[in-house]
């Protein structure tokens, strides 16, 4: 069952579908990728996904492998470019993004691996703002995203662009806000051992992408969620960003879309 949009949603400024659970948003969600991919298949064309990390897409992904397996949805016309990798950070280790992807996706669908992209953790510092380059290039190359998978931080940052990064950064490094690394303490064994800095798509390389979908749970993301859909359009919450794409999709669990005007309302 769905929570409808009415006369309080208008408040909201990208559109946005509640659902009950997190497990109905992400099924709705891989059935959408997978649609996609089967669209641009039958065509004989690529499809381009924009990838995300964390907990909030693990059930698209594991939906995506269950599809791989018992429906048959082929990879091998799909390429992949992930949001941000940790920096520094060895794809084998246990954070590491690359890893992440290898174990919830990659390894267990028909994907090519030249057709994957993650940021490298491993680069000299030196070395980075030609490679961050050379990535935007090759998101170029392949004909620029057709689908754009986020998560959302209690920062608002999308990808890693914490509060401050502009509607037109692209991929670069930069400084994790201290609110995103104190979330990421639990994986590291403690907060000082998280990476002070990663490698991140910018806002403006996830703009461009011709369809975001953003998914949102819990309620630790209720608030930075309805500033992010409600309120006004700031570096300082880089999602609020999406309110300027004109194929940009929100969908929450009832947890994460509590702070929304429509949830609040008492007679609604
Ligand atoms: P999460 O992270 O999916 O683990 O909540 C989201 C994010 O930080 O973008």
């Amino acid at each position: 069952m769905s929570v409808e949009p009415d006369v309080f949603s208008s408040k909201e400024k990208v559109p946005t579908i509640v659902l009950d659970s997190a497990k109905e948003v992400s099924l709705s969600v891989a059935r959408e990728i997978a649609d996609l991919i089967r669209e641009r298949g039958s065509h004989g064309r690529t499809c381009v996904l924009g990838l995300a990390t964390g907990s909030t897409p693990m059930t698209v992904y594991n939906e995506l492998v269950r599809m791989h397996r018992d429906e048959g949805l082929s990879f091998a016309n799909v390429i992949t470019f992930n949001l941000d990798e940790y920096f520094p950070m060895r794809p084998e280790e246990l954070q590491s993004y690359n890893r992440f992807m290898r174990e919830h996706l990659f390894d267990r669908i028909d994907i090519k691996p030249e057709n994957v992209h993650i940021p490298d953790g491993t680069l000299d510092v030196s070395d980075v703002p030609e490679y961050c380059r050379r990535y935007e290039r090759a998101i170029q190359d392949a004909g620029g995203i057709d689908l754009q998978l986020l998560g959302i931080g209690r920062t608002g940052h999308i990808g890693f662009n914490e509060p401050g990064s502009s509607r037109t950064s692209r991929t670069r490094l930069i400084t994790l806000d201290r609110l995103t690394r104190m979330d990421a303490a639990s994986d590291f064994f403690g907060e000082p051992n998280v990476p002070r800095r990663a490698i991140t798509m910018g806002v403006g390389t996830i703009l461009d992408a011709r369809r975001i979908v953003l998914m949102a749970f819990g309620e630790n993301k209720a608030p930075i969620i309805a500033q992010a859909i409600e309120g006004p359009v700031t570096p300082t919450v880089a999602a609020s960003f999406l309110q300027e794409h004109p194929n940009a999709q929100v969908y929450l669990d009832a947890a994460a879309a509590a702070e929304l005007t429509r949830c609040k309302c008492p007679w609604t």
